[in-house]
């Protein structure tokens, strides 16, 4: 058991104070994060006492401890899962050696490439999510949003601290540059598409932790099965939280619907918005959206970066203990595409395939919630079902991306998209509509904005009512 360390600059369970000039490096980089966090964290509430966890150590039970804190004042810090004995790499060429606990050198820039990526992606949602504060429902609902917020913190921490320890001066470069870029900016964006997707209402907040925090929980997992052995440990920690954040949004969209559903039932003619409400003919659009700019997250379908990640053992597939073959040399992998106006079957190699791989867990895992959403309407006692789009559909990137399919992905020409894609995707009269029914915050404990229902519980068996966030 790595022993914690809690009384200094940067709590961590890596023998910080072992290494001084790592430390050092760490306790430098730290102004300049909180000058990042104040600048582009919450706007508004950053002298409010809220109700959060903060993680103190990586023992199963008792990780965490719930208090209020203002949020620069979190106690952001550096924790690894302990280490396995002995630990093997478990896939691909290296198959058996034992994990690296130093960089290999021949895999220095594609190692560095992936942690800047997964890094990049911390600081980019807490930078979408920034104003929503002031637009909350609940004031249980904006603690949760200030907990994913901090712990997106402490997942860029968990990146940063793998750049400064094990890439030298090009790492400690890197960990500036993730201060610097800024979600949505033309000139300096985040990495990757969704993260500099706007992130303006609450129900697209639901969607985003519902769907992009969830794939980020699968880039964790395979990253969890990493050679690289410090990458292996931090990612297996995160991930503990990561579960939090997709909780928000799979109850956040769930107390939509409730709502959705009893406002339609309320109406004459049995439409959600006659009431003031989000309907569910809005709430599929947003579906379609988030879940269709996160499946772009994968990467292509086909691509020889993933198989050579794979092949060297840098990144692998989500729980790979559950494959039999953990080489995959031999394998294909069926998937679809489009030829001239026809879907044809395409067999690829194995390794080449890593992405859908991965993408086939996560829609398998997406449908779970979209499940529990429709056995809610069913209760309800309405016959409409939310569906998760085709994996064609929407897409920018890889194999589908430049054609046109509807949402159970059959082929469309242009013309038929313009014309019908207004009923898949959010309008911008959808966007203005949503947003109006968010323009002033709820502040007065247990009460909920009308357009969603209460949750079930509070968090950490407090009730619904508590006062989560001490708003002045
Ligand atoms: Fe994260
Ligand atoms: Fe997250």
């Amino acid at each position: 058991m790595s022993s914690v360390v809690n009384d200094t600059k940067i709590p961590n369970n890596v023998d910080l104070a072992g290494d001084r000039k790592l430390q050092r490096a760490l306790e430098e980089w730290q102004p300049n994060f909180l000058k990042w966090w104040v600048e582009m964290g919450p706007e508004g509430f950053q002298a409010d006492d809220v109700y959060l966890r903060t993680a103190v150590s990586v023992e199963p039970d008792g990780w965490a401890h719930f208090d209020y804190v203002k949020m620069p004042d979190y106690r952001w810090g550096i924790f690894l899962s302990d280490a396995v004995t002995d630990r093997r790499i478990g896939f691909g060429d290296e198959m058996g050696k034992p994990a690296w606990q130093q960089v290999p050198g021949e895999h220095r820039n594609t190692l560095r490439r992936l942690i800047v990526t997964q890094g990049d992606t911390e600081p980019a949602s807490v930078e979408q999510q920034r104003l929503l504060g002031q637009t909350c429902p609940s004031l249980y609902d904006l603690r949760n949003l200030f907990q994913v917020n901090v712990e997106e913190g402490r997942h860029l921490w968990a990146m940063v601290y793998l750049l400064h320890s094990h890439f030298g001066r090009d790492g400690r470069e890197e960990a500036e540059a993730l201060l610097e870029r800024r979600s949505g900016d033309p000139d300096k964006p985040r990495i990757l598409g969704t993260f500099n997707e706007p992130c303006e209402d609450w129900l697209s907040f639901f969607m985003f932790t519902y769907f992009t925090d969830r794939d980020g929980k699968y880039q964790l997992l395979a990253l969890a099965e990493s050679g690289f052995d410090p990458l292996s440990r931090t990612t297996r920690f995160m991930l503990t939280e990561e579960a939090h954040h997709m909780f928000v949004g799979e109850t956040g969209v769930l107390r939509v619907v409730q709502r959705a559903c009893e406002l339609q039932k309320l109406d004459p003619n049995g439409d959600a918005r006659n009431q003031g409400g989000i309907d569910l003919g809005t709430l599929q659009r947003y579906l379609n959206f988030w879940f269709s700019s996160s499946l772009d997250l994968f990467g292509g379908e086909v691509s020889s970066n993933a198989a050579s990640f794979f092949a060297s053992g840098l990144k692998g597939r989500a729980k790979e203990a559950q494959y039999e073959d953990h080489v995959a040399l031999t394998g294909t992998y069926r998937m679809q595409s489009l030829k001239g106006d026809a879907i044809v079957d395409e067999d690829v190699a194995l390794r080449n395939a890593m992405n859908e791989v991965l993408r086939d867990e996560y829609v398998e895992d997406c449908q779970r919630g979209v499940d529990k959403w429709n056995r809610a309407i069913k209760e309800a006692g309405l016959a409409v079902e939310l569906t998760l789009p085709h994996r064609r559909f929407n897409r920018r990137v890889g194999l589908h991306a430049g054609a046109r399919f509807d949402p159970s992905g059959q082929p469309l020409s242009e013309a038929e998209w313009t014309h019908k894609s207004a009923a898949w995707l959010p309008t911008a009269a959808d966007r203005a509509y949503v947003k109006s029914l968010m323009t002033r915050p709820i502040y007065a404990p247990g009460q909920m904005a009308h357009w969603i229902a209460p949750p079930k519980q509070g968090i950490k068996g407090r009730p619904v009512d508590f006062e989560y966030v001490r708003h002045t």
